[in-house]
Formats: C-alpha cells, sequence, structure tokens
C-alpha cells in the first residue's frame, strides 16, 4: 500500500473478528509511534498494552461509568453494565497512551500533538499491516480508577486514550471532508 493510499483509506475500525492480534504485528504498530515527530525530541508518549486481567479491569471501570449517569431499574442497570463491559471484552487488543505533563503549558501542547502524531503513525502502521484500530477518548479512559490500573500518576501523565486494535469485521464508509479549497486559502 502506497503512503497516499494508507492515508487515504485509513478508517477508524470499531467492529473487529475475534482473530487474535499476533504480538509482532502490534509491537510493529507501536514502533512506529516512536517515530513519530516530537518538538525537543521529548518523546512524550509511553505505550501501555493490556493483557487479559487489565482488560477485564477497563471492563469493570465502563460499566461503573455508564451506570453512574444512568437511572433505571435494577434489571435494566445490570444488562446496562453487561453490555458496557461485553463492548471492552469484545476488542481484541487495547493499548493505552499516555502524555508526559511537564508543567510547561507550551512544552504540554507540544507534547499533546506529538502523541498524536504517534497515534496516527501507528494507525496508519496498523492499517498498512492489516488491523484496524480506534481511538477512543471515552470518559471512562481518563477515570481515577483508569489512572490508577495503568500506574500513572496525573500531575505526571495524562492518557491521551485507549487504542482499540483488531483485525476489522467492517470498514465504515469514509465521512465526507470538506474539500481542499474550502480549508484553503493562498496568500500572495
Ligand atoms: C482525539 C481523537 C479522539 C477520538 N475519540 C473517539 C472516541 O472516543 N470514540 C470514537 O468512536 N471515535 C473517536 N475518534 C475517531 C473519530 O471519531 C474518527 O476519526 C472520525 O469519525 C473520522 O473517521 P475516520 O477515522 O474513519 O476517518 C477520535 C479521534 C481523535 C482524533
Amino acid at each position: 500500500m502506497n503512503l497516499f493510499d494508507a492515508i487515504t483509506t485509513r478508517r477508524t475500525i470499531k467492529e473487529f473478528t475475534a482473530q487474535p492480534v499476533p504480538d509482532d504485528l502490534l509491537h510493529q504498530a507501536l514502533d512506529a509511534g516512536r517515530w513519530a515527530q516530537n518538538h525537543r525530541m521529548t518523546e512524550p508518549w509511553r505505550f501501555f498494552i493490556l493483557g487479559p486481567q487489565s482488560q477485564q479491569a477497563v471492563a469493570a471501570i465502563n460499566g461503573d461509568a455508564l451506570l453512574e449517569k444512568a437511572r433505571a431499574d435494577a434489571e435494566t442497570l445490570a444488562k446496562m453494565r453487561a453490555e458496557a463491559e461485553t463492548k471492552i471484552l469484545s476488542k481484541p487488543r487495547i493499548v493505552a497512551v499516555t502524555c508526559s505533563l511537564c508543567g510547561n503549558k507550551e512544552v504540554e501542547q507540544e507534547d499533546y500533538a506529538a502523541v498524536s502524531c504517534a497515534i496516527q503513525n501507528i494507525q496508519l502502521a496498523a492499517w498498512g499491516l492489516g488491523l484496524g484500530m480506534q481511538w477512543s477518548t471515552s470518559g471512562f479512559t481518563t477515570r481515577p480508577a483508569t489512572y490508577a490500573l495503568l500506574g500513572v500518576d496525573p500531575a505526571q501523565e495524562m492518557i491521551a486514550g485507549l487504542l482499540y486494535f483488531g483485525y476489522p469485521a467492517a470498514v465504515p464508509a469514509a465521512k465526507a471532508r470538506k474539500s481542499l479549497a474550502e480549508v484553503t486559502k493562498t496568500l500572495p
């Protein structure tokens, strides 16, 4: 796949087959992340590859998060919790990505941009390897329980998101984008 095809055909994948993600492919995709551009060579990212126990814990956190807001009878709540947990457990592989916080607002902004570049590299590399990925920033991904699970100090690092990996069960059609002319202004 050439680079431009990879960029334009890449989609956010939310539905995966049950086929496991080989570790070597996951590592290759993550390795593309550490080659991302980053100002001052801060390399502000860390990747946390979740094992089955951690994924189960994330599923429980998602269940807790959903139930906190829900108002319903006990049976409905139990069903909602089960669905919230199944949603996470259906992801073949999950990687949490953090971004370091140095206390300097300008550098933190650059660092978050660099982590975003790393995630884009990872998603494109995964795509080239036949793997789909979704970047999730749902509320539960940044709850205190998620920080505790990863062993991350929220004063030192922020969770930029959870990445869900797997072989695509379905590839959605591309969402329409504004044309280049709409977002471009050529100055004299
Ligand atoms: C910072 C960021 C956070 C995102 N968070 C979510 C998310 O929480 N849930 C989700 O379904 N998609 C999430 N996405 C994916 C976007 O919704 C997706 O890229 C967009 O709909 C365009 O679809 P495409 O990636 O297939 O082109 C996120 C993307 C970015 C850049």
